[in-house]
């Protein structure tokens, strides 16, 4: 029998989007979860489940080059086939991405290109989108630049403000995330050498590389 794949979770807070991939029973296997905050919400939710967890403290290092080498050597000691950035609010660099290039997936809260970096959801409203939501991607040294894997869409109402808007897009985050670590498991889409994923055969339902939102507000 296949040995699960394996993925190592990067966190840097709350981890509600790293509760969803757990809750979501995925067929994978998450082998450690890490952050750079001792104080994240997040690990103390891996320990509940059973999961490594590991915190290099970006304090430490006076450089970023540093904290991402010694962040990378953690990582590597549990060889994951993939690294997940759920809420992983740092920037790394180059010699990083470049590491883990086509194995780094992000999780990032607006339909992107449009808004990319923070606060996203008070600039998607001061713009007046009708539409926003989250994409997942893979992190290239170009900052939320990378190809893109999925997206979810959510409506934007008249009565939204930035806490509302953001709590639609989180639940969406909660649906997209799984969806995509399920057809990452079962080959259902790949990275192709020109850059662009691609899903196979997109019109069976699970196969949609984009989720909407119920219309119901
Ligand atoms: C999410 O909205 C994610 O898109 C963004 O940071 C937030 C983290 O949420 N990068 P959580 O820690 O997963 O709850």
């Amino acid at each position: 029998m296949n040995a699960q794949r394996r993925i190592v979770v990067l966190i840097s807070g709350r981890g509600s989007n790293l509760g969803a991939l757990l809750e979501a029973r995925l067929p994978l296997q998450v082998v450690a979860v890490i952050s750079h905050k001792a104080d994240a919400a997040g690990l103390g939710l891996a320990q509940e489940w059973g999961i490594p967890t590991r915190v290099i403290s970006a304090e430490a290092y006076a450089e970023r080059t540093d904290f991402d080498r010694a962040l990378q050597q953690a990582i590597d000691g549990f060889a994951p086939d993939l690294v997940v950035l759920a809420g992983f609010m740092r920037i790394l660099t180059p010699e990083f991405v470049t590491h883990y290039q086509g194995r780094l997936l992000n999780i990032h809260p607006s339909l992107l290109p449009a808004f990319p970096g923070l606060h996203t959801h008070r600039r998607a409203l001061a713009e007046g989108v009708a539409v926003h939501g989250c994409t997942v991607h893979f992190v290239t040294s170009e900052l939320d630049r990378g190809p893109i894997v999925a997206q979810g869409v959510v409506p934007v109402w008249a009565g939204d403000d930035e806490a509302s808007l953001a709590a639609r897009v989180l639940s969406m985050e909660h649906r997209l995330f799984p969806h995509v670590l399920r057809a990452w498991v079962e080959s259902r889409w790949v990275l192709e050498a020109n850059g662009q994923v691609r899903w196979r055969d997109d019109s069976q339902e699970q196969n949609l590389r984009l989720l909407w939102a119920g219309d119901s507000q």
